[in-house]
């Protein structure tokens, strides 16, 4: 049910303005007592020359108002109050109708989106920027398809790049084949700081390094075997934080998928005359635009991370002719992506304008910024598994006898981080505490999941109501509010993905939850004499639910029936 649509129509026949602009116009008032929507007449005045409150007053006086409890003129304005009636029993079967597919939409038909996310680096941990990221572009993936795009994930994964040339001659000195095959990651992180530690005090393995990479660009057989079962180990790790978070893509192809597609890249700048010498290196000079050049090929001839990406943005043009092209990266890369934006938009390609770096802040942990460098890192996997198991601990203080304890803790576990994480604006740093990420109560995953548990076993008590509800008496303030937060999960999902910002649909959740308990703690919903308002109040307490469970969903957290 669109009110503004629904108002701007009945408005119409008596203004001079297009229907779109009237609807345009139309406000949601600040306070309860000045109605659910507003028309302010001064844009009238002028095209009608009459002053803004006569006209307020003559179109209260001639406006349709069915379905309205009253249409009003306050000054300058019209206020329209909905039926709370009628709007409340409209809402919860729109919502019954629809089920999984309430607030989803064909805003996007026929439009491609393609999205870059969590793209680890092969051979490193999954840090915690890594979790964020495949939090909010797997999010972004939900909400677009949600809106009638056609989504694309992409892995981008760090799988090329010199340090695999240290990494060969590190494995080839110091492996542990054991601790390899045990916690391959773990043991490649360490043999990798050691390369660093030695080549502070042997600065030849550094030649090494470069001699093993340049083999690896040759194809040599040993490096390259090498280098897949580097790729493979670690695709192995990185796939079960994936499987805990449900997270899926439609394609893997990361920096070495494009080795055979720069030296095109290379030959176009070439001939675009964008390529200058610096220093023996050869860049496109971005001085004009205040930014340092960006590197395509370095002073021995290697192409680098941005050449790649630009390689890369094309591929992604030639194959699935975006609309967007998303690139959900931590802020510290926000130059490289100006960068390799500028440079696309230089040689000609307008499409470079559709290319989008959706960048997020840190997460800091205590008060230490978390790195890969000098090893000092924690390791996600175990990051989540911590929070399952503080998630059992409270399972088991709270609700001991609750079956499958385990299943309810993974999954209340691993959403509060998810929750944590797309909570606030992305731009803003993340301050992890978990004492704040697990409450039942407060802005949190655990509270929705509560609240969401919590009215399911309300439903559980009765059986169908959907026959004898009646709204007629479900008017008060609570169960207005509740409705009206209801019917607003796809204005939410819009805004979230106009904004590629995920917190718009978790900061949703949360107004429902609360609203739902401002409702469930003044009113019995069991507990009624009258038959028509129980059933009403059953009915409003589902579709609740079931807006909760689309939202959270679209956030890639996963509801329980019971906690
Ligand atoms: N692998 C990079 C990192 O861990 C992120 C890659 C992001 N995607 C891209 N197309 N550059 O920092």
């Amino acid at each position: 049910m669109d009110y503004k649509s629904i108002i701007a129509a009945r408005i119409e026949p008596f203004v001079d303005m297009e229907l779109t602009a009237i609807e345009r116009l139309i406000e949601i008032p600040p306070r309860a007592d000045m109605g659910d929507f507003a028309f302010p007449c001064f844009q009238l005045a002028k095209v009608m020359r009459k002053a803004p409150n006569i006209i307020a007053k003559e179109l209260s006086e001639n406006i349709n108002n069915e379905g309205f409890e009253k249409i009003e003129c306050l000054g300058a304005y019209l206020n329209f109050f909905l039926d709370k009636a009628a709007f409340t029993k409209g809402i919860v079967s729109e919502i019954e109708t629809k089920g999984d597919n309430y607030g989803a939409s064909e805003v996007g038909q026929g439009k491609n989106v393609v999205i870059d996310y969590s793209s680890p680096n092969i051979a490193k941990p999954f840090h915690v920027g890594h979790l964020v990221s495949t939090s909010i572009g797997n999010a972004l993936y939900r909400m677009f398809n949600f809106a009638g795009y056609n989504s694309v994930g992409v892995n981008h994964l760090g799988d090329w790049g010199t340090q695999f040339g240290k990494l060969i001659s590190a494995y080839k000195r110091w492996i542990d084949e054991e601790s390899l095959e045990k916690d391959p990651i773990k043991e490649l992180l360490r043999i990798y700081v050691k390369f660093h530690d030695e080549a502070e005090k042997d600065p030849s393995l550094e030649d090494e390094g470069r001699m093993y990479f340049k083999k690896l660009e040759e194809g040599d057989a040993e490096a390259t075997e090498l280098w897949k079962r580097f790729t493979k180990l670690s695709l192995k790790e990185f796939q079960k934080v994936y499987d805990m978070l449900g997270v899926k893509f439609d394609s893997y192809a990361g920096e070495s998928f494009y080795n055979d597609k720069m030296e095109a890249v290379v030959l176009e700048l070439k001939d675009k005359e964008l390529l200058v010498e610096s220093n023996g290196a050869r860049v496109v000079d971005l001085d004009e635009y205040n930014m340092p050049p960006c590197i395509i090929l370095k002073s021995d001839g290697a192409t680098i991370y941005a050449t790649r990406d630009i390689a890369a943005a094309k591929y992604r043009k030639d194959t699935y002719d975006f609309a967007q092209n998303i690139y959900v990266v931590g802020k510290d890369q926000s130059l490289h992506f100006k960068q390799v934006f500028k440079t696309l938009e230089l040689m000609g390609y307008s499409w470079a304008q559709d290319c989008r770096h959706v960048s997020f802040g840190l997460v800091k942990f205590a008060d230490r910024k978390l790195s890969t460098r000098k090893g000092e890192v924690i390791f996600l996997e175990d990051l989540l598994k911590e929070s399952i198991g503080k998630t059992l601990e409270i399972i088991n203080e709270k609700n001991p006898s609750l079956e499958n304890k385990e299943e309810v803790a993974e999954k209340v576990g691993v959403g509060a981080m998810i929750f944590t994480y797309l909570k606030n604006s992305r731009e803003r740093d993340i301050v992890f505490d978990w004492e704040e990420m697990l409450s039942f109560d407060g802005e949190t995953g655990p509270y929705v999941q509560y609240t969401y548990a919590r009215a399911k076993s309300i439903l559980r008590k009765t059986e169908d109501h959907n026959a004898s509800a009646d709204f007629s008496k479900l008017v008060s303030s609570e169960e207005f509010e509740l409705a009206k937060t209801l019917s607003k999960l796809q204005e939410a999902v819009l805004l979230a993905i106009d904004k590629a910002e995920p917190s718009v649909v978790t900061r949703y959740v949360i107004d429902v939850a609360k609203a739902f308990n401002k409702f469930y703690n003044s009113h019995s919903v069991l507990n009624v004499e009258d038959d028509g308002i129980k059933a009403a109040r059953i009915v409003l307490t589902r579709a609740t639910c079931q807006v909760i469970k689309n939202a959270l969903n679209l956030i890639g957290i996963q509801t329980v029936e019971k906690m």
